[in-house]
């Protein structure tokens, strides 16, 4: 068994993505599941989330999107990003619906759908100025897609930029100019039967906007992506390493590179196999208490490329080598708390566990 895991629960997925789901209703539900499903393992929750409620699913690359196609899932699968100088045909064969993100995208589509079905949804630029095709392009854009016989246009898309934050009103401007350009799109002759804006914060606080479709990705591994906000959703993921060694510190002797952390008293340390190598930002010393056996204990002195250590202080409990600490995730730190003591989100916290991290799986997805 690797010493360093990332545990994953299926059943927390199961029941995370059945909680969206219902939050839906008649609306359908795309799961993204890019970044390796937030750095879950994708061949694993995918499928889960498939038999669990999962309409369709939203991915960024094309290697993503075509990954997921190999996994035999059938539901429609939409890829935002993606270059016209990339080889998209697979894709087009693969039954992918590509994200129409600029006018060159537009273009290239088009060139590529002599006589070739191609399925295309349309992200509309509504104040985030990422990718997306900006307001003065959309008559030029559905103009272009709505003459072009081969392309079927599914909907139209669009990324808020401030949903986790439910009173800032730039979500607001951003639905009024979405519904301007299904507006547009229509009156141009376009359908556009799916829209969708809702990511994971909008999809729990912004019923009123779902149109035909909510996009969410993090609440579906079971983070609350609006601080403060409790939905009952379970986080899926943790992360935990088996101990190497315990030794014994006297009082003013140091540990870990620098020697920047003294014992102020005679105590113990434990030695946690995880480093920057693996994830754990070298920034984060002294500020992750690790979970052993039900109890916090302090990181102390810097986190090196493989391993950093923990004080045990005399090591009432008796932690022992072998013994399973815990980074992050059931019997430690939350991701959100983990996330706050770094100064950043529960988002990148997930995507941290790298290098020699192997993932184990409990759960069976019911
Ligand atoms: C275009 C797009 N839609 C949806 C999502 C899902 O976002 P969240 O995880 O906040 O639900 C993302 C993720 O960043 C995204 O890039």
């Amino acid at each position: 068994m690797n010493l360093l895991r990332t545990r994953i629960d299926l059943d927390a997925i199961a029941h995370n993505t059945r909680a969206l789901k219902a939050m839906a209703g008649p609306v359908a539900l795309m799961a993204v599941v890019k970044a390796d499903a937030y750095n879950h393992g994708v061949d694993r929750v995918a499928p889960v989330m498939a038999t669990n409620g999962a309409d369709a699913f939203g991915v960024a690359t094309l290697g993503e999107a075509l990954h997921l196609r190999s996994l035999g899932l059938t539901q429609p699968i939409l890829c935002w990003i993606w270059s016209p100088e990339q080889d998209f045909r697979a894709a087009i064969d693969a039954g992918v619906d590509l994200a129409v993100i600029s006018t060159r995208h537009a273009r290239a589509l088009v060139d590529a759908s002599a006589g070739t079905p191609v399925r295309v949804s349309v992200k509309v630029d509504t104040g985030l100025h990422r990718s997306g095709v900006d307001e003065a392009d959309w008559e030029e854009v559905f103009t272009l897609l709505r003459d072009c016989p081969g392309i079927e246009v599914t909907g139209l898309f669009t990324h808020l930029a401030c949903a986790d934050d439910p009173s800032d009103p730039e979500t607001d401007r951003q639905a009024e100019s979405f519904s301007r350009a299904i507006g547009l799109a229509r009156d141009l002759g376009l359908e556009v039967p799916v829209n969708h804006i809702c990511n994971s914060p909008a999809a729990l606080t912004r019923p009123d906007l779902y149109h035909g479709m909510i996009r969410p990705g993090v609440v579906l591994y079971g983070l609350e992506p609006v601080p403060g906000l409790d939905h009952g959703l379970r986080p899926a993921m943790s992360w935990v390493g088996d101990i190497t060694v315990v030794k014994p510190i006297r009082a003013g002797e140091a540990t870990s590179y620098g020697l920047t952390w003294r014992a102020e008293e005679d105590g113990f340390l434990a030695v946690v196999p995880a480093g920057y190598a693996d994830g754990v930002p070298r920034m984060a010393q002294g500020r992750i208490r690790v979970g052993i056996g039900g109890r916090f204990y302090d990181q102390v002195g810097r986190v090196c490329m493989d391993q950093f250590v923990v004080s045990l202080g005399s090591n009432p409990h008796g932690v022992t080598p072998g013994d399973e600490a815990v980074i992050f995730g059931e019997g430690g730190m939350s991701a959100s708390e983990l996330a706050a003591s770094l100064g950043t989100i529960n988002y990148e916290v997930i995507c941290r566990p790298t290098g020699r991290t192997a993932r184990e799986y409990e759960g069976q997805g019911r």
